[in-house]
């Protein structure tokens, strides 16, 4: 058995980060070391040090990085996953096309895996939908998401993430995005042809199944040398 990973979950305050925090128990793989997240006040972990972000520089060795945070607290967390030669797997969406040029460059040192989804649903539907853009060119493709109202970036990085797999099969589509009350994550897809439609939808109900995709890839990236990786790449991976 191999000893476990020394995780730092970053974002630890928020609604994926108090999910992760809850769920790392239950991957042996891991051992949580650090929690971070801008302001820590209230902030209880069941093992490792709390830390604002302010005190990035004094977190402890770690062999993974976990982050869910924000566009602006993004690059402070991959620096540090450079910096101490960890692995760096990341959920936050709206990133700038700067931020994702830096994980291209941190993946010449480190194995970094950037996801818009971490579900198994969602990774199947992105199969589905480049195969139907595929067989159905020329018809119009809309896709429709609903997330909470704190939602920040729109369209969400899964629909954006849907969108360019429905280009690489030929479809051209259009986004819409709803913000209200607490949905955890809705895609509708709409494919329209001439006196006929074709439709795929996901709807997550539970950010726990973001959180344990999360931690699981975690689990298997560690142990991966640099490379910039992706959830088919994981999915494939044998067991
Ligand atoms: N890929 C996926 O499967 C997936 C699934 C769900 C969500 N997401 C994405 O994950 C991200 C987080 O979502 P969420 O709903 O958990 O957001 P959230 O509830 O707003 O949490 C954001 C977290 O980031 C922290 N933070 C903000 N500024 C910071 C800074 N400068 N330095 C360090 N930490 C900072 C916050 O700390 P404070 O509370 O102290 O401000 C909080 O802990 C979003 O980009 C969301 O779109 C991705």
């Amino acid at each position: 058995m191999n000893r476990p990973i020394d995780l730092l979950v970053h974002g630890a305050t928020g609604r994926m980060g108090q999910r992760l925090l809850a769920l790392a128990p239950d991957f042996p793989g891991l051992r949580l070391v650090a929690a971070v997240a801008r302001s820590t006040a209230g902030l209880v972990v069941p093992a490792g040090v709390v830390l604002p972000a302010t005190r990035l520089a004094d977190a402890p060795d770690i062999g993974l990085a976990i982050d869910f945070s924000l566009p602006e607290a993004f690059d402070a967390a991959l620096a540090l996953a450079v910096e101490r030669r960890a692995a760096f797997v990341s959920g936050t969406t709206g990133l700038s096309p700067a931020q994702r040029k830096a994980l291209e460059a941190a993946s010449r040192q480190i194995p970094v895996l950037w996801a818009a989804n971490f579900s198994m649903g969602v990774a199947v539907l992105t199969e589905l939908v480049e195969r139907a853009a595929t067989a159905l060119l020329g018809w119009d493709l809309d896709i429709v998401e609903s997330h909470h109202v704190h939602k920040q970036d729109a369209p969400s990085g899964t629909a954006l993430a849907l969108g360019a797999a429905a280009q690489a099969g030929g479809a051209e589509p259009r986004y819409a995005s709803l913000r209200a009350g607490d949905i955890v994550g809705e895609h509708w897809l709409q494919f329209a042809g001439a006196g006929e439609r074709v439709e795929l939808a996901h709807r997550a109900t539970s950010r726990d199944i973001f959180a344990r995709g999360a931690l699981s890839v975690g689990e298997w990236l560690a142990r991966q040398g640099a490379g910039l990786y992706t959830m088919r790449d994981w999915a494939q991976a044998p067991r």
